[in-house]
């Protein structure tokens, strides 16, 4: 058989025809704009190595919720950076710590906006953990307690959903925190509350900048012992199963570009949302590239989108949120 003159190029020829046969879609209500929310008042600063991410205190908060909203973003999700951390973490699951004042607050300026809380203790512990650290004496070896861990952010999970969140997002990667939080969020009454959760989450470099911003490096050690090691797929599959019969709404592969084979195998093999989390080192790598003039920021992050949803992605958690929505108003 001749091989079809232009048989490929056929389609490809306008705008127009582009248009027409797109498989991929990225639109402005896949979006989720991660904010840092810290205490103290007249803060907003920005985080050095995520330009254009700052971190607000309260009274600074409603402008840029204000302008989320106005460009039609539907969803944030809250990270709170408190001025006082202890050994347990113990802002955040106060009824009055700034990530529950900060759900207050923007529900009330903006009830339709969905606000999701992250739920975890590392940016509120002393040593930066996600959880309870026991050390033992004799060996001078620290572990994150499992259990104990469980407690206290079920505590968490039930404080912002009393605030008044609506998707609870924990991102502890505890063993049996989807159950466990569910079980804590049903017998407080919040049977309607969803949950997102981060049941892929790998042990990633991408995280650096978002510690900087969080301020919660481990003090020692690392996470390997309760994230996931980034070379293993199978073992993805596991985790999100064990999430999904916990009670999980939506599944989360984070980090995101490097983990695009993960994003694909979650959504082949599980009918849930699935959200994939383009992750601060991610966001980092584009505005260093971009602000020296060596990519087109606008055209590689649209790709990046792309990318995501083409994969599998139903949303994604983005701090290059609001350019995007920009970007999508005048294309
Ligand atoms: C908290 C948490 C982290 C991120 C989201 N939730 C950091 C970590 O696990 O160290 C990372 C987000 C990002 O890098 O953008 N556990």
């Amino acid at each position: 058989m001749n091989y079809p003159i232009a048989r490929h190029r056929r389609l490809r020829g306008s705008r127009s025809i582009r248009n027409l046969v797109r498989e991929t879609h990225v639109s402005v209500h896949d979006l989720i704009y991660p904010i840092f929310v810290t205490e103290g008042s007249g803060i907003k600063e920005e985080i050095s190595s995520m330009p254009g991410v700052y971190r607000y205190s309260l009274d600074q908060l409603d402008s840029e919720i204000a302008e989320v909203a106005e460009l039609g973003i539907q969803a944030v999700l809250l990270f709170g950076i408190p001025e006082h951390k202890d050994e347990h973490g113990s802002e955040a699951y106060g009824d009055h710590s700034i990530v529950q004042e900060a759900i207050r607050r923007i529900k009330r300026a903006q009830p339709d906006l969905l606000v999701i809380a992250d739920t975890c203790l590392c940016e509120f512990t002393s040593h930066g953990h996600c959880g309870v650290v026991h050390r033992d004496e004799a060996t001078n070896r620290a572990d994150v307690l499992n259990d104990a861990s469980l407690t206290l952010l079920v505590r968490t999970a039930v404080s912002q959903a009393q605030a008044g969140a609506d998707i609870i997002a924990p991102s502890n990667m505890m063993d049996g925190f989807v159950h466990a939080i569910r079980g804590g969020l049903d017998e407080a009454g919040f049977e309607h509350v969803p949950i997102m959760s981060y049941a892929v989450k790998y042990a990633s470099a991408f995280y650096g900048p978002f510690r900087e911003a969080a301020q919660s490096a481990p003090q020692f050690g690392d996470r390997k012992s309760y994230q996931m090691d980034p070379a293993n797929a199978r073992e993805a599959l596991r985790e999100a199963e064990s999430d999904v019969a916990e009670g999980a709404d939506i599944v989360m592969v984070k980090p995101g570009l490097a983990y695009m084979d993960i994003i694909k195998s979650v959504r082949d093999n599980f009918d849930l949302p699935v959200a994939a989390y383009n992750v601060s080192g991610e966001y980092s790598m584009v505005k260093a590239a971009a602000n020296n003039g060596w990519i087109d920021e606008r055209a590689v992050v649209m790709e990046m989108m792309t990318g995501f949803k083409r994969a599998g992605a139903d949303m994604i958690l983005t701090y290059h949120a609001k350019d995007v929505a920009r970007w999508l108003k005048d294309s």
